[in-house]
């Protein structure tokens, strides 16, 4: 017989040949870990919709912060849930705020350690919209001064880089003259610049107590059918001068990372958020996937698709299993 074909299995002949020819990996130093920071005493609150996710108050964060580190993760993000909650969000600019304490109490005992401050409103307002709202509509440009308000004392804090997650227009713009004026020319802002508005966010708003009490996201978020609108938003961001591009979610929007990797060039970051997390937990409790290399698999698939780093709840875990693995 004189068959002509490719013979693709000799590059998978064996651990090391798959090794030798393998086009993308997973490192530690890839992703950052998002913690859920609650004003108090005492308290480790596991959520119910994200097993092995906990709002943690100060007192436990250190802990948590130490384990952290000791597993060789190298970035955090942190989400401040505040006592009391107001109209305009308050919480979120007050310099002995949660994120700002916590900030300070991190960058005291571990300095090398990165903390990413989420700004935005949503988690300190009373309505829970992500910025501030009239007449039942939320309103742009006022939201813009909370915000930066939010991003200078977070900076104030020892914050390494700011990350306005709200999707106001204009917010990259206002945010980095906001901080240069201030004096933090060097910190740098990782933009929310592509976020839809996503049912995968449930788990989350259990966890930051950020459920909007009325209405929904959809005039500031973008709406999940879009592709091009992506573009009109990387695009203004990185003109008004981000540092990073975050694309969220994570697995439905693989698409999207490609397009913004291809024609960009700021790093991409990737948020596999709350409702992604939460149905890999549900579905390994329940014995229907194997756990470890159903996450190895997305994660691999996030790099893959082009992002630079990987915003994900299964950090720790993964750093376990990195180190497992001798990587
Ligand atoms: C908004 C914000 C959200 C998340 C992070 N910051 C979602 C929202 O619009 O409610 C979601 C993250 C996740 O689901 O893991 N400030």
């Amino acid at each position: 017989m004189n068959l002509s074909f490719n013979r693709h299995r000799r590059l998978r002949q064996s651990p090391a040949m798959r090794a030798l020819v393998r086009e993308n990996h997973l490192h530690i130093d890839d992703l950052i870990y998002p913690l859920f920071v609650v004003e108090g005493k005492n308290i480790r609150n596991e959520i119910t919709s994200m097993p092995n996710v906990f709002q943690l108050s100060l007192d436990y964060l250190l802990p948590e912060i130490e384990e952290v580190v000791s597993l060789g993760i190298k970035s955090v993000l942190l989400f401040g849930i505040p006592n009391e909650k107001d109209e305009c969000g308050t919480g979120a600019f007050h310099d002995h705020g949660i994120v700002q304490e916590a900030t300070r109490l991190i960058k005291k005992h571990h300095p090398e350690l990165i903390v990413v401050a989420d700004t935005c409103l949503c988690e300190y307002t009373s309505h829970g919209h992500c910025g501030v709202v009239e007449e039942g509509k939320v309103l742009n440009d006022p939201s813009l001064k909370l915000l930066v308000d939010t991003a200078v004392s977070q900076a104030r804090a020892g914050a390494d880089i700011i990350a306005p997650s709200n999707m106001m227009d204009g917010f990259v713009t206002a945010i980095r003259a906001g901080l240069d004026e201030a004096g933090f020319t060097e910190v740098p802002i990782m933009s929310y610049a592509v976020k839809y508005s996503s049912a995968f966010y449930g788990p989350f708003r259990d966890a930051a107590e950020s459920t909007p009490q009325f209405g929904d996201r959809k005039t500031y978020q973008m709406d999940p059918a879009n592709r091009l609108e992506a573009f009109r938003e990387a695009e203004s961001d990185v003109a008004e001068g981000a540092d990073f591009i975050i694309v969220k979610p994570g697995m439905p929007y693989l698409d999207i990372v490609r397009d913004i990797k291809n024609n960009f060039t700021l790093p991409v970051v990737i948020y596999n958020v709350s409702g992604e997390y939460s149905m890999v937990k549900a579905a390994a409790a329940n014995g229907w996937i194997d756990e470890k290399p159903v996450v190895m698999e997305m994660l691999l698939g996030m790099k893959r698709a082009g992002a630079d780093i990987i915003i994900t709840y299964h950090a720790k875990d993964v750093a376990r299993w990195l180190k497992e693995e001798g990587k």
